[in-house]
């Protein structure tokens, strides 16, 4: 009869405890549809500079950089057969690694090589060349694909990291990312705020 009793108990704890659960949910309202119609406007420009080819040139998906510039007709492979390196490296394979050719700084001249210290291929995983709106939408939001990030973390990446903010300071001849780091962080940060909607 006393086993019943604590059986009984505990059943009623849950029960209250089940009870309570959803106040202490953090975000338990699904955003409004207008909350949903300012985030997609929030991710439309974001979607811009990350689909733009001072970004997306290094996040492709079959390991080969690209070129683009006013000049060319299209974005197109890069020259020299550059490529991950076969151990999967971002540097290339030994022997024609980036920075063979890629310096810490811009080359000062049209078609020179732009430069940076880090100068790599994103990981294969993060890939936007070629990606409709929602596929990278997707990926960002992805942590088994973003680099185990959280979305307030990307956003921090985009504010801080140089090889991001190549991207606004691109060399010459090189049309830069629309806007700059810090008005994307910011895009980003409204867009998490109105629950980071997808298209
Ligand atoms: C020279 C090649 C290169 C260029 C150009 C480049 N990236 Fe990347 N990107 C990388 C590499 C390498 C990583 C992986 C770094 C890491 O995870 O710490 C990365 C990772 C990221 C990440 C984090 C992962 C994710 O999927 O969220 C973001 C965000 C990002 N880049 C944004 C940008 C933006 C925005 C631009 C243009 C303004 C840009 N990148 C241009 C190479 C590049
Ligand atoms: C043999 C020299 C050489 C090597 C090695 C090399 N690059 Fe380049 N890269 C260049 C030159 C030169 C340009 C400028 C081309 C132009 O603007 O016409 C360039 C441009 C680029 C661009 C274009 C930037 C843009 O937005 O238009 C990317 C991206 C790039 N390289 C990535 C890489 C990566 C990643 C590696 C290593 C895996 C690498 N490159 C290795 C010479 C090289």
């Amino acid at each position: 009869m006393k086993a019943l009793a604590v059986t009984l108990a505990s059943a009623a704890l849950v029960v209250v405890g089940a009870g309570i659960a959803p106040a202490q949910d953090a975000n338990p309202e699904p955003p409004s549809a207008a909350d949903t119609a300012k985030g997609l406007q929030e991710w439309e420009r974001i979607y811009a500079v990350f689909s733009h080819p001072r970004c997306a040139n290094c996040h492709v998906e079959d390991d080969h950089p690209r070129w683009s510039g006013p000049e060319f007709a299209t974005t197109r492979v890069h020259g020299f057969n550059v490529q991950r390196g076969l151990d999967g490296s971002g540097m290339g394979n030994a022997g024609l690694r980036c920075n063979t050719c890629h310096f810490e700084t811009n080359s000062s001249v049209p078609h020179g090589p732009p430069g940076n210290e880090k100068w790599q291929l994103a990981p294969v995983e993060m890939v936007w060349f070629g990606k409709s709106s929602e596929q990278i939408c997707a990926q960002i939001k992805d942590p088994q694909r973003n680099g185990g990030r959280s979305l307030e973390k990307v956003a921090k990446h985009v504010h801080e990291d140089e090889l991001v903010g190549w991207g606004w300071d691109p060399g010459p001849g090189r049309e830069p990312a629309p806007g700059s780091a810090e008005e994307t962080f910011l895009a980003i940060q409204r867009w998490v705020a109105a629950g980071a909607p997808c298209p």
